[in-house]
Order: C-alpha cells, then structure tokens, then sequence
C-alpha cells in the first residue's frame, strides 16, 4: 500500500486546521510535520505545541520528522502531543538506538532518516531496530526543491536488504515528490511519499493525490 504524507511546511501556516482538512479530505494518509530547530538545519519551523493544537483536529496518522540536534531531549513531548511516529536523523545524535528504543517504549512507530550526504551503508545495521526508514531526497532544511535523483539508489539498495532479511519495513521519501516522479520512488521501493509543495500547494489536492497513487500503482517494486 502507498501512503501519501503531505507536508505541513507548504501549509497555510494563519490556518493550519482548515488547510489539514482540506488535504484530509483530499485523501491523504499521513500528515507529515517537519520539526526544525534552526541548529541541525538553518531553518526553524514549528515545534510540538503546533502539533499538539492540531491533534484533536485530523484524524490522519502523525508522522513527525525531527530535524534537530539530540532528540532524545524531546522524545516525550512529541509522544505527548500525538505523534504516531516519530523520525530521527542519523546525524543528529551520537546514539541513534537509545532514542529509536525509547520511542519504541512509548509504543510509538520509530523511523531513522538519512540525509543525501550520508552513505546508504550507514542505516543497514539499523533496519531491523525501526518501523520506517526515511531516505531524504532533497537536503533537509526547506520545502520546495528539486529531489536529488542519485537518492534513489539508496531506497533500491535499503528495500533490497529489507526483502532479503524478510523485514517488515516502510520506505518513506521525502523532498521533491509529485505526480512527475513519483514513480521513480515507488519503483524503488518506497511506500511512504511526502510530497508539501505538490499537494498543499494545489488547488486541487484531490487531483493530484489521485495521480500519485494511480502512477505509483503503475510503478511498483519488482525487484
Ligand atoms: C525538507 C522536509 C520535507 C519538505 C517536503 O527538509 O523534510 O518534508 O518539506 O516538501 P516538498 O515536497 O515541497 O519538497
Ligand atoms: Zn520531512
């Protein structure tokens, strides 16, 4: 199954309930929350009283994507405000395990990223530890940019494993997603797309969430 995450970071930001809705209704599957602390990345974005505030509005499955140095600081809030998953990058802490377990302990669904920059190798001893690997397609930081089409060997060489190994494992993208390749992901294995700026962005969410999905069926993993 594909899930399609729109991004919060291409959402109206003076309406966030009634933006949600409308990309709820849309038929997305995951609202994807892009958490910036102006240190790991150069940008700041929104933190967990945001999410929070939008809780008890969307029904939608709350993929929270940390951009910030040393979560493990911040685990609990999160936990607290609603995520039903909760994404760390490799880069941001010196051990990665400790805080995937305890946001496993919180019986919430972990998932590592790894930024373009970080080699593929880097995630594999990881894989059985997590629910969800995200392979970023842009370098984190902003919405809006092109995907980085080298990325995309990563997911191939990630499902790969997985499929080897038999584990049970979501490959997430992240950058640059839209109707025009998006099959280039799928066919490499990933199964979560985040895409802000191509769905937020619309007029038609609808239109576009429905293209993604019938391309992305097209356009499956085969090995
Ligand atoms: C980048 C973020 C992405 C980004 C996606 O740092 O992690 O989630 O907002 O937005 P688009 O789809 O516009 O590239
Ligand atoms: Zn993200």
């Amino acid at each position: 199954m594909i899930y399609i995450a729109p991004s919060l970071l291409a959402a109206d930001f003076a309406n966030l309930e009634s933006d949600v809705k409308r990309i709820a209704s849309a038929g997305a599957n995951y609202l994807h929350l892009d958490v910036m602390d102006g240190a790991f990345v150069p940008n700041i974005s929104f933190g967990a009283p945001v999410i929070a505030a939008l809780r008890p509005h969307s029904k939608l499955i709350f993929d929270v994507h940390l951009m910030i140095n040393d979560p493990i600081r911040y685990i609990d809030d999160f936990v607290k405000a609603g995520a039903d998953i909760i994404t760390i990058h490799l880069e941001s802490c010196s051990d990665p395990l400790k805080v995937l377990r305890l946001i496993r302990s919180k019986e919430v669904r972990c998932a590592l990223a790894i930024s373009p920059a970080t080699p593929v190798e880097s995630i594999i001893p990881y894989l059985s530890e997590i629910d969800m690997a995200l392979i970023m397609t842009v370098v984190p930081g902003f919405g809006g940019q092109a995907l980085i089409p080298e990325t995309i060997e990563k997911v191939r060489t990630v499902k790969r494993y997985a499929v080897s190994k038999g584990l049970k494992l979501d490959i997430e993208v992240d950058g640059g997603l839209k109707p025009e390749n998006i099959h280039l992901a799928t066919e490499a294995g990933a199964n979560v797309i985040v895409a802000g700026s191509a769905v937020f962005g619309s007029k038609k969410p609808r239109k576009v969430i429905d293209s993604m999905r019938e391309i992305a069926a097209e356009h499956i993993y085969q090995g």
